[in-house]
């Protein structure tokens, strides 16, 4: 209830001792070894957790809670609108089958410290597979399937796996994505090439098998079992990396965030039931995916680290078959909590604003609906908690936090909402909002959200084998700091809002992009001269990109015939999840007189915002053009 959380007094005692607190924290995972340090400041680019201690993060997420009596409980509820299937699978059925592909892995060459890619759809496979690593001590990096095979493939040469973990396609509405050829060509476009390729064949589509280099992953496993293989747990150190998860940068070339093992365990179990108010064998649902940070975290180790059951959906919030899937799922499988992009609820709203879909299904076990990814607009909130009666918690985090910065701790006690805020810091997180010069800023006040270093367990010790481009990404603008490179204020009483990036990211539909990486593909067409890509305000996705291109002088090939030809190559290069489909010619970019070009403004523009012109523009009457280019297609204030 609002004024009895005890939010204020445990922020004030990780204040007072930030290592006292994790160490107590700590106590909710089972370790091999404990830490000689809880923090260690010299190690790393900012120091690192629990120094010394040994762990296994698939112990803790499983086979401890075999051991403890919950093998007969569901770890996973698998709901497959798109296939028509449902699953339950028990603890003591996760142990066996991760054992089994573990000891697969193992046959493979796979041992502590390698790294195996994963390409999966929303199936328990991807689970077994993420969690067959962490027992054994390798790496898992998983790519979102809606990647092309380019971007794949910049991953497979990053992270330079053994083995390669994939099914042969993903099921999205209306179409089957052949996962495999998108894997041989990216297998082919690497330097890299990984030793081996599991493939999990779905009858939806099955997958023609590379002589030598692929197997079948339901023939290997069954293999494995039938000559009675489980792998044990590996110890690992709690710095050792559990994960990569790449994520868009600035440019094409993707980030690889490193999630350190022992850290993130202690993390994740502090937030269930502080943050999340979830309780051991209680049913948790995050509806994104294993692709994404917020899949990783509270799809799979979050919940199944606090003897959750976690539900695994494929679907979408819409469309398969309608509007209230959410409700649907909340109903049969007892959710208590669901975990969401506000982009899904917009499309719920979209196409039942009365939540009629929702009648008939018995919601009452249903406590909290939790929202991250993106803005929340404070309507769809206002939407969500009419419909729902529940609370409705925004709250705001990034692939390289792992776990949230701010939220509101209905564990602890809910404070009061405000909406268009995630509201306050979380423990471990020292946020101060700075001027341009590194200086924090009077309260209400615009400017750029920074973490007081250390960042807490949980969040990066740095990029994967690139200790310099951490430095330069995230703690040289500010030093001392790691900066967020998201804008935004924190008011009077400490509540944060997040009001957008300072970056060339853009959040399209709850997922990261990169307007430079799109650059990068535009400018890579033959006619395109010069390009610019922003994002623009979209009432369903939050924003979409929008690229403004100027083709090359003698260029006879009609502009719409280049414009289609850029908006399949960005899905051919990029993939669907890019959501490139405006592309417009002008005949000029608006730029200051040093050459840079004016994405704010155009963004401005774009948006129908009201605009002043930048004193250092080269030429004023390019602005004209851009804003007659945008009303042409119906975008733009009119
Ligand atoms: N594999 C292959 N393709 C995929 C994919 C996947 N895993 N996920 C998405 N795509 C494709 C979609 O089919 C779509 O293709 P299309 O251009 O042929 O239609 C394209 O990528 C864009 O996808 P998306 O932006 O997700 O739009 P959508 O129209 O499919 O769905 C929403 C719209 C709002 C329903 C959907 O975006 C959604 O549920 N978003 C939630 C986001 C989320 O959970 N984010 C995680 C952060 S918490
Ligand atoms: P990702 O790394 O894909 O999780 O995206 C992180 C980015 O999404 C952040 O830097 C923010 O720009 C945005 N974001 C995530 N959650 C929120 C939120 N609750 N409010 C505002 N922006 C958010």
């Amino acid at each position: 209830m609002p004024g009895t959380s005890r939010y204020r007094d445990i922020y004030a005692a990780w204040q007072r001792d930030p290592e006292a607190f994790w160490a107590e924290a700590a106590g909710a995972i089972d370790w091999v070894t404990p830490a000689a340090r809880v923090f260690s400041p010299e190690d790393g680019p900012y120091g690192r957790w629990f120094v010394g201690a040994a762990v296994n993060a698939c112990h803790n997420a499983v086979d401890r809670h075999v051991a403890a009596g919950r093998a007969e409980q569901a770890a996973i509820l698998y709901e497959s609108p798109v296939t028509g299937t449902r699953r339950r699978i028990t603890y003591a059925e996760l142990k066996d089958e991760v054992a089994a592909l573990a000891a697969l892995l193992q046959d493979l060459g796979v041992a502590r410290g390698d790294r195996v890619v994963l390409y999966m759809p929303m199936v328990p496979e991807a689970l077994f597979g993420m969690l067959a690593c962490a027992r054994i001590g390798a790496v898992h990096s998983v790519v979102f399937g809606g990647f092309a095979a380019r971007e794949l493939a910049a991953r497979i040469e990053d992270a330079a796996p053994k083995v390669v973990l994939a099914a042969s396609c993903g099921i999205e509405p209306g179409r089957i994505v052949a996962y495999k050829p998108l894997l041989d060509e990216a297998c082919r476009l690497s330097a890299h090439k990984p030793e081996a390729c599991v493939i999990l064949q779905r009858p939806q589509g099955p997958a023609t098998l590379v002589e030598g280099r692929d197997r079948d992953w339901a023939q290997a496993v069954a293999a494995v079992k039938q000559a009675g293989r489980a792998a044990p747990c590996v110890p690992v150190a709690a710095t050792d990396p559990l994960y990569i998860l790449y994520t868009s940068g600035t440019t094409g070339r993707p980030k690889g965030v490193v999630r350190d093992t022992g850290g993130y365990l202690v993390a994740l179990a502090w937030s269930m039931p502080n943050l999340y108010g979830v309780a051991p064998g209680e049913t948790y649902w995050c509806a994104s995916d294993v692709g994404w940070v917020v899949g990783h975290s509270y799809i799979v180790y979050g919940p199944l680290l606090h003897g959750c059951t976690t539900v695994l959906y494929e679907g979408k919030p819409v469309g398969t078959p309608d509007a209230g899937a959410f409700w649907r799922v909340i109903a049969e499988t007892g959710a208590v909590a669901l975990f969401t992009a506000p982009t899904a609820l917009r499309a719920v709203k979209k196409e039942d604003p009365e939540a009629r879909l929702m009648r008939g299904h018995d919601l009452s076990r249903f406590r909290t609906l939790f929202l991250a990814g993106e803005r929340a607009d404070p309507d769809t909130v206002a939407w969500a908690e009419r419909i729902l009666g529940v609370p409705v918690i925004d709250h705001w985090w990034q692939t390289e936090t792992g776990w949230p910065i701010a939220a509101n701790p209905v564990g602890l006690g809910a404070l009061p909402v405000k909406h268009g805020s995630p509201t306050v810091p979380m423990p471990g997180w020292d946020v101060q909002v700075l001027d341009e010069a590194g200086k924090p800023v009077p309260a209400n006040t615009m400017g750029t959200i920074a973490i007081r270093l250390p960042l807490p367990p949980g969040a990066l010790p740095t990029l994967w084998q690139q200790d310099e481009r951490f430095r330069e990404s995230y703690l040289a603008a500010y030093p001392g700091y790691y900066n967020t490179s998201d804008a935004g204020f924190l008011d009077e009483d400490g509540y944060v809002s997040v009001m957008g990036r300072t970056d060339d990211i853009i959040n399209v539909a709850g997922h990261r992009l990169s307007t430079g990486g799109m650059e990068e593909v535009l400018a890579s067409h033959p006619d395109v001269a010069e390009c610019a890509v922003i994002g623009i305000r979209d009432s369903l996705k939050g924003e979409v990109p929008c690229g403004f291109v100027v083709l090359k002088a003698g260029v006879d090939r009609a502009p719409d015939v280049i414009e289609r030809d850029l908006v399949a190559l960005v899905r051919e290069r990029i993939g669907p999840v890019a959501a490139f489909r405006i592309a417009l010619t002008v005949g000029r970019l608006p730029k200051t007189r040093s050459g840079k070009i004016l994405r704010g403004t155009m963004k401005k523009i774009a948006d129908g915002e009201t605009w002043t012109m930048p004193p250092t523009i080269e030429d004023p009457s390019v602005l004209e053009e851009i804003g007659g280019a945008l009303r042409e297609r119906g975008l733009g204030a009119a």
